[in-house]
């Protein structure tokens, strides 16, 4: 039966991926450094997993955790534009040295495919909408770089060593397990989170900046796809749903869905921000036949339901 090993495998996206996995009986080797991932996000699976702490930028210990993997779905990272922006090294280590080490252990072990959570945060401030593959990319972030730097790692391992990759850019991705506590968390658990305790939503610039949003069970299942279609191999597509929606949107929907009022607080637009991101997701959709099953409002919906149950708890 084959292994898959998950990297920051107890992160947000990482857990999610890996409940997936445990649900279809498969054999799954998590990895995490708790920089951003917890424990607590494996609870319920945790006895059907093989978990290892280590971290990335360890090469001596990630090429033991990858000894008899056939498959490595690697989301560990540091997946913070701000972050990147006021501490560029840090995320650097994380996000491009942590890369190019899972590439080489995965090459050196003789790992069937690697499949790479890059990121849209490539694509920059460019006009045209939507965003395609084939477009030149121009980060305006270190993070937007970074990511884009694995994926140019990854093609480069697949056309010099022959090593299987596929990378996947993720759009805004959201729902159950996305940790809300840092300020450097994703918009939606930061507005959801606030929103249920009463509190007002703080917008970063106008609120007419606009997302892809994704709900996680539409990234699990390109993920799962991308380990397996044959014409997925050293490409790069878009993981989203091909819509956009702006925060101020995002605003009354919340208020609709909690019964609310709240008005949100305009604050400053923060440094390295794009304003507006959509994908063509085509690509994705012919070559690994990914459709994405849960759109925006049920996702936000379900979403809504996990931190309700996540506050009480807390
Ligand atoms: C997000 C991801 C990044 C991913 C990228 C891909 C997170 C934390 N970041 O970056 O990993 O690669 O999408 O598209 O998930 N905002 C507010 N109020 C808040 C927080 C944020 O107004 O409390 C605004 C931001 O200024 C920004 C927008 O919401 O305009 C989205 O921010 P964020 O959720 O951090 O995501 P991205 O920066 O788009």
């Amino acid at each position: 039966m084959s292994i898959y090993l998950v990297t920051g495998g107890a992160g947000f996206i990482g857990s999610n991926i890996v409940e997936e996995l445990v649900n279809q009986g498969a054999r799954v080797r998590v990895i995490d450094n708790f920089s951003t991932g917890h424990l607590e996000n494996l609870r319920t699976f945790r006895n059907r997993v093989d978990f290892r702490e280590l971290d990335i930028c360890n090469l001596a210990d990630l090429k033991k955790a990858v000894e008899g993997v056939d498959y490595i779905l690697h989301q560990a990272a540091i997946p913070s534009v701000p972050r990147s922006v006021i501490d560029p090294i840090g995320s650097h280590n994380a996000d491009v040295t942590g890369t190019l080490h899972v590439l080489w252990a995965a090459k050196e072990a003789g790992v069937k495919r690697v499949v790479y959570a890059a990121s849209s945060s490539a694509y920059g401030d460019s006009e045209q909408l939507p965003k395609e593959e084939a477009m030149r990319v121009s980060p305006i972030s270190p993070y937007g770089l970074m990511k884009y730097m694995g994926e140019e790692y990854c093609q480069l391992f697949s056309s010099l060593y022959g090593l299987e990759t596929v990378s996947l850019r993720y759009f805004n991705v959201f729902g159950p397990r996305q940790d809300p506590n840092s300020q450097y968390s994703g918009v939606l658990s930061r507005f959801i989170t606030a929103m249920l305790s009463g509190q007002r939503p703080v917008i970063f610039g106008d609120g007419e900046q606009s997302r892809d949003f994704t709900y996680v069970s539409n990234v699990v299942q390109a993920n799962l796809l991308a380990c397996h279609s044959s014409k997925a191999i050293g490409k790069v597509f878009n993981v989203a749903c091909g819509d956009r929606i702006t925060l101020n949107r995002v605003v009354e929907i919340l208020n609709r869905l909690l019964g609310s009022h709240l008005e949100p607080i305009y604050e400053p637009t923060r440094t390295g921000d794009i304003k507006h991101s959509m994908a063509d997701i085509t690509l994705a959709k012919v070559n690994l036949k990914y459709i994405p099953t849960v759109g925006f409002e049920e996702g936000l919906r379900l979403t809504v339901e996990w931190y309700k149950d996540y506050m009480k708890k807390a």
